[in-house]
């Protein structure tokens, strides 16, 4: 088990409310964990606990423990737990401060004390895999967004984690960006192996991708498990706001109507299901 959420509560200084209320959670080495839920239910203060941020650097009442490879995570720095798990934030402006790509993807690995050698390699690797190889000098505030949230992600996959923690990282960006922040964060899955945890909003995406989804309401998990069995439960995701695929919708209102006999996740699973309602027609 990568990560091991255990019994976590956390309450921000002078928050009246708890913003995590007994989170358990396990995150298997490989797997795509999706993150949803409506805005304010915690899924950021969650993303924080992963890398120690929560509790080292942000302070409060924190209870119960989050393991990183076995490593309790109040008794490790947040410069260890980062060559482990790798965070990516909303805001790409946020995360780039170099004067050159090459410059931003190369600055946290001088801290590690990597030889020049290795440290070229990385970026080397970094610019071919994020898709951004022919804009090592650019300045990346020129940068598209999209451009912008793949060097942020970049410069987290030099320092080589095992698993990357993206909080709504395409919330900023138009649907060019999107598309190729969420197909490099595909590839890094299921090409290179690095265990994701992604809070996103892109349903369809997360269907088709994710191997489990989590969906948090005021701080607690509420709903568990693969994607298909989670996007049942209609009534309560569309209590939350969260967005469902309109597919997945019809079925689930012609199922209820006693008129199909399966879910559908997708376009194609509901034309099925529907020929074969003609099909049975005599
Ligand atoms: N720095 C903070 N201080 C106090 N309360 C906070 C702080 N950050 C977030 N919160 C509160 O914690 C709850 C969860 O916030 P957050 O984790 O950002 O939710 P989400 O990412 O799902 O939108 C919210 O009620 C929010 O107001
Ligand atoms: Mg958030």
């Amino acid at each position: 088990m990568l990560i091991r959420v255990e019994g976590v509560s956390f309450r921000y200084p002078r928050a009246k409310e708890y913003s995590l209320k007994n989170i358990n959670l396990k995150v298997r080495k490989g797997e795509f964990l999706g993150i949803l839920g409506a805005s304010g239910s915690g899924k950021s203060t969650l993303c924080l606990t992963f890398n120690g941020i929560i509790p080292h650097s942000i302070k409060g009442e924190f209870k119960g423990d989050v393991y990183v490879k076995g490593y309790n995570t109040r008794d490790t720095s947040v410069a260890r737990l980062s060559t482990i798990v790798g965070l990516v934030m909303q805001n790409p402006d946020s995360q780039l401060f170099n004067m050159t790509v090459e410059e931003e993807i190369a600055f946290g690995l001088e801290n590690l004390g990597l030889n020049t050698e290795e440290i070229k390699r990385r970026v080397r690797w970094a610019l071919k895999i994020t898709g951004l190889e022919g804009l090592e000098n650019e300045f990346p505030p020129n940068l598209s967004g999209g451009q912008k949230q793949r060097l942020a992600i970049a410069s987290v996959l030099a320092m080589k984690p095992e698993v990357l923690v993206l909080d709504e990282p395409t919330s900023q960006l138009d649907p060019l960006g999107k598309e190729q922040v969420l197909s490099l964060v595909t590839l890094l899955n299921k090409k290179q192996g690095i265990t994701i945890i992604l809070v996103e909003h892109n349903t369809e995406y997360l269907l088709s991708f994710a191997d489990r989804v989590i969906v948090l309401d005021k701080g607690e998990i509420i709903l568990e498990g693969k994607p298909k069995h989670v996007f049942e439960e209609v009534e309560t995701l569309e209590r939350l706001g969260i967005k469902i695929p309109a597919s997945v919708k019809i079925a689930h209102e012609l199922k209820k109507r006693g008129i199909l006999k399966k879910a559908a996740l997708d376009e194609k699973e509901l034309l099925y299901e529907i020929l074969d309602l003609f099909r049975r027609v005599p």
